[in-house]
């Protein structure tokens, strides 16, 4: 399994579809994304990014809970998450959600390496795997807002 990751470009415009029904039969429709999701939390809260992420447990335990509806509404499921948009687009909302923290590049690339390791526990087939994979890899380019400077061009 490749579980590639290509950098985020700021500005550059981001491709992606939309994890497949597929999917979300093998991982095991809302009770199995649920125990998905919890034990992605799991391994996020040992990350270097759980400081993002609040410390205490029943505002934590609301994340998870938000992160598994969303999914499931992500992944063609019944419309759970749909009062959390507030009618906002959707991927518009997520954007929004992220924008009130400062998400660096690296934050993104740890985030990307804790679902891997999720969906490494997980037994399935490894191109639905993929296909999961391929949303988040480039979905979470759209929740990086912290990039570096520009260094001025020593020759202009
Ligand atoms: C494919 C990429 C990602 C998806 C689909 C995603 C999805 C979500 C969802 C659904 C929520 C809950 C929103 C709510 O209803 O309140 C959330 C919250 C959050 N996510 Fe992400 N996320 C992604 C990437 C990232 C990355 C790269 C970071 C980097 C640190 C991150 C940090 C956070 C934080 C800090 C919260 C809010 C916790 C709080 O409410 O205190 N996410 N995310």
């Amino acid at each position: 399994m490749a579980f590639k990751i290509t950098p985020t470009i700021e500005g550059e415009k981001v491709e992606y579809e939309n994890p497949s029904a597929e999917f979300y039969k093998a991982i095991g429709e809302e009770e199995g994304m649920r125990n998905f999701m919890y034990s992605f939390y799991d391994i996020i809260y040992k990350s270097d990014i759980h400081n993002f992420f609040p410390q205490d447990k029943e505002a934590f335990d609301l994340v998870k809970e938000k992160n598994t509806k969303f999914f499931i509404q992500l992944c063609g499921g019944p419309k759970v998450y749909e009062k959390e948009l507030g009618g906002m687009d959707f991927d518009e909302y997520m954007i929004r959600v992220h924008d009130d923290f400062s998400i660096p590049e690296k934050a993104r690339t740890e985030w990307l390496g804790c679902m891997r390791e999720a969906l490494s526990d997980v037994d399935m087939d490894e191109a639905l795997k993929e296909n999961f994979w391929n949303y988040c890899e480039q979905f979470s380019k759209l929740t990086v807002n912290q990039f570096p400077d520009k260094k001025p061009n020593p020759y202009f």
